[in-house]
């Protein structure tokens, strides 16, 4: 007998999923990754290809997830296996090339909610002054190495402080999800997102009124900060690593190619607007990373460190910047209390609002396919994800975090981007394809861009792909670049991954195997 399908969830309004859209593509990556990559590869140089991907990469393909989402919506599938199925029926095994979309954003779930606890445990911090008072580097990355339980220290002598903000931050995420779409994470958005650019612009302002505080680097100023960014330097647009980045980091910050605009927007009924909505969405993305993400650590840091250390501390690390050198910048101005605590709840409400996105198709995934209510799909994940958390926590010195952000984070990002152009452009065929898009549209898309999605965007994705082959797959397999003491962990890190693919790859089989026996019952 075929049991009772369940009603999906649904948003409340549209400037509620624009919202959360939103919420989802501002993270952690607007306000650390991003800053941190544009200093590292030297400012003005990252930029260009950084627009140049997001014109040729993100925006095509954030219409690209929201009308995929939305037509696999009006099939009862939320996440990738179910709507690539539903786009080529025909195809058996067009559903496991879809795990990646559940399994994307499962990983970087597992690091990012840690490091989201270490911006929830800094605003506490700093509400407290207990490292407002630190004035130098050195002290300063000394309480963060203490923090994350990588050394014993005089600020930290075990990592318990941080694995119960990470257990905080974790009940929080699975609060928000248990209530649903509109329930919860629709409500967080919709006060989380306002209060997160009054918190950006209030630390804007401060960074704008910061003056020249060592007379004697008179050339370390706010507008050399923001010319550091923004003097285009065309010399870097021969280079693959600035473009590789710079796309990277597109995908990063919208949210696309992870899978999780796909889940969203597959709550949407098929009369609804995706054009304008998922325009809206990126260009608030994009205001939030490049006018404030932007207009906060950089010219801050380079007001204090200069064009040269800045660069260097950017690639010293990617938390260096946001978690050393602007608690450094702040305690050197008065109310550091204040201000540090709205550095770090910016970023708590930032990293809160795509971490649940992230943990949305799992939990998608578990209701529609196996028709599993929704308490019972977030406890499953709840406890799955737990468990996946604690390498990234325990073994964060032996570059687990760094190996999950590189598989989870930046490779599969761009294969599955690859895998829904072509899908979307090519197999459901682009008439058919601008049709989709436009349903229910209140504007329609220059019709350049209907040759963009189904060429440039698929070359541009193969250039890339084709050039990390050519340049990093080796090494990479290799481990050429991982010291001999990680190896191990790194290696049990793959063996993790692999054993969760597969694992969902065989949920999926179950899954669609139920639904063939449900269909002749
Ligand atoms: N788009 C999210 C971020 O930028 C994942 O952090």
């Amino acid at each position: 007998m075929m049991a009772q399908k369940k009603k999906r969830d649904s948003w409340g309004s549209r400037l509620g999923i624009i919202m959360a859209v939103a919420g989802s593509a501002i993270g952690l990556g607007n306000f650390l990754r991003f800053p941190a990559k544009a200093a590292a590869n030297g400012g003005g140089a990252f930029m260009i290809p950084y627009f140049i991907s997001l014109l040729l990469l993100g925006i095509p393909l954030m219409w690209i997830e929201w009308t995929l989402g939305r037509y696999g919506g009006g099939f009862e599938h939320g996440t990738a296996p179910g709507i690539f199925h539903s786009l080529w029926q025909k195809n058996r095994f067009i559903k496991y090339f879809g795990v990646i979309g559940i399994f994307g954003p499962l990983v970087i779930f597992i690091y990012y909610i840690f490091i989201e606890s270490w911006t929830l445990a800094y605003s506490f911090f700093a509400l407290t002054g207990r490292y407002t008072t630190l004035l130098d580097q050195h002290s300063l990355r000394s309480f963060l190495i203490g923090f994350q339980g990588l050394e014993k220290n005089q600020y930290f002598n075990s990592i318990g402080t941080a694995y119960t903000f990470f257990l905080i931050t974790f009940l929080l995420n699975v609060w928000v999800i248990f209530y649903g779409i509109k329930g919860g994470i629709e409500k967080l958005c919709k006060w989380a997102m306002p209060l997160l650019f009054i918190f950006g612009l209030v630390l804007m302002i401060r960074v704008f009124t910061l003056g020249v505080p060592d007379l004697s680097r008179p050339g370390w100023n706010v507008s050399a900060g923001f010319g550091f960014l923004w003097n285009p330097d065309f010399s870097a647009l021969k280079s693959a690593k600035v473009w590789l980045e710079a796309a990277g980091q597109i995908f990063f910050t919208l949210s696309v190619g992870i899978g999780v605009i796909l889940t969203y927007a597959s709550y949407l009924k098929k009369a609804d607007d995706v054009v304008l909505s998922g325009l809206t969405a990126s260009v608030t993305n994009e205001v939030a990373e490049v006018i404030l993400g932007a207009s906060i650590i950089i010219p801050a840091a380079f007001v204090f460190f200069g064009p040269v250390d800045i660069k260097l501390i950017a690639q010293s690390g990617v938390f260096n910047l946001g978690f050393v050198t602007m608690p450094l910048v702040l305690n050197k101005l008065p109310w550091p209390q204040l201000f540090g605590f709205f550095w770090f709840f910016l970023l708590f409400l930032a990293g809160i609002t795509s971490s649940v996105s992230l943990a949305q198709p799992a939990v998608a995934f578990l209701e529609d396919e196996f028709n599993i209510n929704r308490k019972r799909a977030v406890s499953i994940f709840g406890i799955v994800s737990f468990i996946l958390c604690q390498p990234a926590i325990f073994f964060l010195g032996r570059g687990v975090v760094d190996e999950l952000d590189f598989w989870g984070g930046t490779f599969f990002l761009v294969v599955f981007a690859t895998i829904e152009t072509i899908l979307f452009a090519w197999v459901f065929g682009m008439d058919k394809a601008w049709e989709e898009i436009h349903q229910g549209a209140d504007m329609a898309i220059p019709k350049v861009y209907k040759f963009i999605i189904k060429y440039i965007t698929p070359l541009f994705l193969f250039i890339i792909l084709g050039m990390w082959f050519a340049q990093e797959w080796l090494p990479i397999i290799m481990m050429k670049n991982v010291s001999g003491v990680n190896k191990p962990f790194i290696f049990c890190t793959r063996l993790g991954l692999l054993l969760v693919f597969i694992i969902l790859a065989v949920l999926v089989k179950i899954a669609w195997r139920r639904r063939k026996l449900n269909r002749g019952g």
